[in-house]
């Protein structure tokens, strides 16, 4: 049953703002391949994020640094193969945009032209403005995100929540208006306190989607392996698991093993 106030058949970046503006919540998932992506829009997810946690998730890296641009549009071209109604943002991986505006537009071109993918997403704010407007300028939508931005981890140390101290939080607010006033159509806010997530969601027009930042934002992300239970060692408190998959799938194999050791598979009606 859909709980949507107004249905979309495709969701652009107007979708998303009107959304905001009738108090509608965005739910957003990551996927980085074709099947995952297909069960996600076909369950109505309005953005799709491939998103550079594929560097932990897929590659089992410690960090999202090492993910390349290559790797992320792999990732990008499966997923846009399978949607047919989400809205897909795909992550600039670390390194691909820092160094100028001139090769943070050379990035988004390639994920924009290579894989299909409808927008791009950005770590940072008044550190990388610049490149941002080149992006936009080019006519590339471009999501920010503020708050916990896992590139950054070496500068931070800890995973820990972000912008609890004031400098910090003052910081973020200034940054979300000025990602606003430049024209980027959204922005994600990672594990900061719910309190300032609501009173950035309420200065902006443009959505704010939180993961970890509480229920005051425009709508919610999570990792989608995470949410699954697919990975049972990641539990942070703003994580809610909707299935328990590492038992499910656990037991499945773990059947067909005991099956073929005790050549219970394939029985007569499985073979040729
Ligand atoms: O890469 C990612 O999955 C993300 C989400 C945590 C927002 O950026």
């Amino acid at each position: 049953m859909s709980v949507a106030k107004k249905e979309y058949k495709r969701i652009t970046v107007k979708s998303l703002i009107e959304m905001k503006a009738n108090e509608e919540k965005i739910s957003m998932l990551t996927s980085y391949d074709f099947t995952m992506a297909q069960i996600v829009d076909k369950a109505g997810i309005d953005v799709i994020l491939v998103g550079d946690s594929a560097s932990n998730v897929m590659a089992g890296h410690e960090t999202t640094l090492p993910i390349t641009l290559d790797q992320m549009i792999y990732h990008a071209c499966g997923v846009i193969r399978a949607v047919r109604r989400a809205l897909v943002v795909v992550d600039l991986p670390f390194g691909s945009y820092q160094s100028d505006p001139k090769e943070a537009l050379r990035s988004s071109i390639r994920i924009m032209k290579e894989s299909g993918a409808h927008a791009v997403k950005m770590e940072g704010g008044s550190e990388i403005k610049e490149s941002i407007k080149r992006i936009l300028k080019a006519g590339i939508p471009v999501m920010g995100h503020l708050g916990l931005t896992p590139q950054s981890i070496y500068k931070f140390g800890t995973y820990t929540v972000r912008a609890k101290e004031e400098y910090e939080a003052q910081k973020l607010k200034e940054d979300a208006l000025m990602l606003e006033k430049i024209g980027c159509f959204s922005i994600v806010l990672e594990k900061v306190p719910a309190k300032l997530a609501e009173e950035v969601a309420k200065s902006v027009n443009i959505p704010v989607i939180g993961i970890g930042a509480g229920s005051g934002v425009d709508g919610q992300v999570l990792v989608a392996h995470d949410m699954l239970g697919m990975n049972k060692e990641f539990s942070p408190k703003f994580l809610r698991r909707y299935a328990d998959l590492e038992s499910i799938m656990t037991e499945a194999v773990q059947n067909y093993n005991e099956d073929v050791k005790a050549k219970q598979f394939p029985n007569e009606k499985e073979q040729y």
